[in-house]
């Protein structure tokens, strides 16, 4: 019999219809945010899963899901699932790195670009007719040409926005991160590597592109906000979780430093109260790889890991190792 596959939220028809020429497939076409008991109720009888970030792979549904032998999740990060239980386990679990690389780092930039030059903020004071005259400090932001981007986090991502800064708009590029770039790669990237100090110090603008870890939360708190520029802006298009969003709040109430970028928050989509109350901060809803060809890249690529790993014993990309069964 064919393995069959529960497809956790509403995806694209055309993959759903890959997926059923090779699976059993249970779909989820109204998009009903199941509770974990609803989704530990339909991975009983699976062998697969394709899931997105909105579903945590831990302990316990792995406990009562028997037949389940691989979750395919539709994202590069994967903090949603508990690595370490899903591989205890021997179930396979997989991401989808490298298609979302270059439109994220696009998305990057333009959060950065909408976040210095207050385009956002001043949209919204043109909208509500507050626009009746010119005056030479009207939404007067950051440069962004010729400026020091900091980068934390030097991942693919991270060494496409890094690109687009040095290369595009001639900005100094500094970089922190757990390993350094080959030479090569920092050349490439026109990147300095920096300690996490020096690179809250220095940076006019301060991505973040770092994935979520025990180790990385809250790795943007009071104290270090406190160390950054107060000219700076911090761009978050990582995981919620890595910026403490209330200490952030806090700061950019008190003009600590001059603006943010957020398109992921903790708790999301909860949003802290206290940034939907600043004006300095464009807030966007966790569309940083959300291109309709970059979406069907994601969806066909966990796709084929399902179909990979169950017709030829092993996913195109992998985030474990599994003993093989
Ligand atoms: C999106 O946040 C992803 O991890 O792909
Ligand atoms: C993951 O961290 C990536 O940058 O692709």
């Amino acid at each position: 019999p064919e393995p069959r596959i529960l497809v956790t939220r509403r995806i694209f028809p055309e993959v759903i219809e890959r997926l059923s020429r090779h699976f059993e497939v249970e779909s989820n076409p109204d998009d009903v945010l199941w509770t974990q008991a609803e989704l530990a109720q339909r991975m009983a009888d699976k062998d697969g899963a394709f899931t997105t970030g909105s579903h945590r792979i831990d302990k316990a549904l792995l406990a009562v899901s028997p037949r389940l032998k691989i979750v395919a999740n539709m994202a590069v990060g994967y903090n949603n699932f508990d690595v370490e239980a899903m591989t205890a386990a021997g179930v396979q679990a997989t991401n989808t790195p490298d298609v979302l690389t270059e439109t994220t780092a696009d998305f990057g930039f333009a959060l950065l670009m909408a976040t210095a030059r207050r385009i956002t903020e001043s949209e919204h004071y043109l909208r509500a007719g507050q626009w009746t005259r010119w005056s030479y400090d009207m939404f007067a932001g950051g440069e962004v040409h010729g400026s020091t981007l900091g980068i934390l986090g030097m991942g693919r991502i991270g060494q496409g926005i890094a690109r687009r800064g040095a290369h595009g708009f001639g900005m100094d590029v500094i970089y922190h991160n757990r390993s350094r770039l080959s030479p090569e790669l920092e050349a490439e990237c026109k990147a300095r590597y920096v300690g996490k100090d020096e690179l809250l110090a220095q940076a006019d603008h301060l991505v973040l592109v770092l994935p979520y870890t025990p180790e990385s939360h809250h790795a943007i708190g009071a104290a270090e906000i406190a160390r950054m520029k107060t000219t700076a802006t911090l761009i978050n298009i990582a995981r919620g979780g890595i910026v403490d969003d209330a200490a952030l709040a806090e700061a950019l109430k008190d003009r600590r430093i001059a603006a943010a970028g957020l398109d992921v928050f903790e708790g999301e989509p909860s949003v802290h109260p206290g940034l939907l109350e600043v004006p300095n901060v464009v807030l966007t809803p966790h569309i940083a790889s959300a291109t309709v060809a970059t979406r069907l890249a994601m969806a066909n690529l966990a796709a084929d890991n399902l179909i990979a790993f169950f017709e030829k014993g092993a996913p195109l990309t992998p985030v474990n190792r599994i003993a093989s069964r």
